[in-house]
């Protein structure tokens, strides 16, 4: 037959697949060819709006750079992201919830000492971030390296800066877990920030009239040998964004309470220089295996 039926013609892109030797990719090439044709035939869609959209993802992909990604961008703010990290942890058994990597990850640094002030030249109001590192029964996991990076004062992150190659790291760091588990590091309480709106991504916020914010919170990559890495973040609590993330992150049991504080000495017995804020959460490992995702901006500064 050469001619088809709208449905006749789905029936015949998917046969045209049949003797794909990969027997997934045979399935999800089947798979995305019955969802994309159900959403043309369920919308009705008309020329110039198959060549809008042609035209937004050819600007998506113009907009890709070796330290901008566009595409995780738009999946990002379509909640595809999110859907893949739930399909991929559905059984959680107690451990730590997931939530995505986001674009401002630079990988591995030098581990830096307990107690470290990661964001010593940032004004904000101080924050002293204890946590520690279990298994699913609580035992302590020693020796445990933990990245951990999150906006600047100004809401955006040192890599997006020019004076990021100059001036080095800033609210950004890893630590290795002591033999209690533990480690803990001074920081600036962080705040809500947009995600980059300068590309068709911000665009398509604008014109369905969204927002484009993400609410405060602090990044964690916890990679304990004999266990699935932990890619997550932890939430401040109050954040007027928790319930409208643009990029749908937030989990119930990724939102810390944040404590005021006035005492004069911080956990680590260390003078506070006035009132700061203390952060405490603690991190369940699943047992498994799984690799670190390549950073998507490899730093080019020494820690
Ligand atoms: C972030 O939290 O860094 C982030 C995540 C997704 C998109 C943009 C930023
Ligand atoms: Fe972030």
């Amino acid at each position: 037959m050469t001619q088809f039926t709208d449905t006749e013609l789905t029936a015949a892109v998917i046969n045209s697949f049949e003797k794909t030797p990969d027997p997934r990719v045979k399935f999800l090439m089947e798979e995305l060819v019955k969802s994309l044709h159900d959403y043309v035939r369920r919308t009705d869609l008309t020329f110039d709006e198959w060549s809008y959209a042609i035209d937004f993802l050819t600007r998506t992909g113009q907009k890709c750079t070796s330290t901008r990604q566009e595409f995780i961008l738009l999946s990002d703010v379509l909640g595809v992201s999110m859907l893949v990290d739930a399909v991929n942890h559905r059984d959680r058994e107690g451990a730590t919830e997931t939530t995505v990597l986001g674009p401002f990850y630079v990988g591995e640094h030098k581990a830096m000492p307990h107690g470290s002030d990661i964001s010593p030249n940032l004004d904000g109001d101080r924050m002293f971030v204890r946590s520690r590192v279990t298994d699913l029964a609580g035992k302590p996991l020693a020796g445990v390296p933990v990245d951990v990076w999150h906006a600047d004062d100004d809401g955006f992150y040192d890599s997006q800066k020019p004076s990021y190659e100059a001036q080095g790291p800033s609210s950004r760091a890893r630590f290795v877990t002591d033999a209690d588990g533990r480690f803990y590091f001074r920081t600036i309480l962080p705040c809500s920030y947009p995600i980059p709106t300068d590309g068709p991504v911000g665009e398509m916020i604008l014109q369905t009239r969204r927002h484009p914010m993400r609410p405060a919170h602090v990044h964690f990559l916890v990679d304990a040998p004999g266990y699935e890495p932990l890619i997550t973040h932890v939430f401040i609590e109050g954040d007027k964004y928790l319930d409208s993330d643009v990029v749908f992150g937030v989990k119930d049991d990724l939102i810390s309470k944040i404590e005021k504080r006035s005492d004069p000495v911080m956990p680590d017995g260390e003078p506070a220089s006035g009132p700061w804020h203390l952060m405490t959460y603690e991190f369940r490992m699943k047992p498994g295996t799984g690799t670190v995702p390549q950073p998507m901006m490899p730093s080019t500064v020494a820690a």
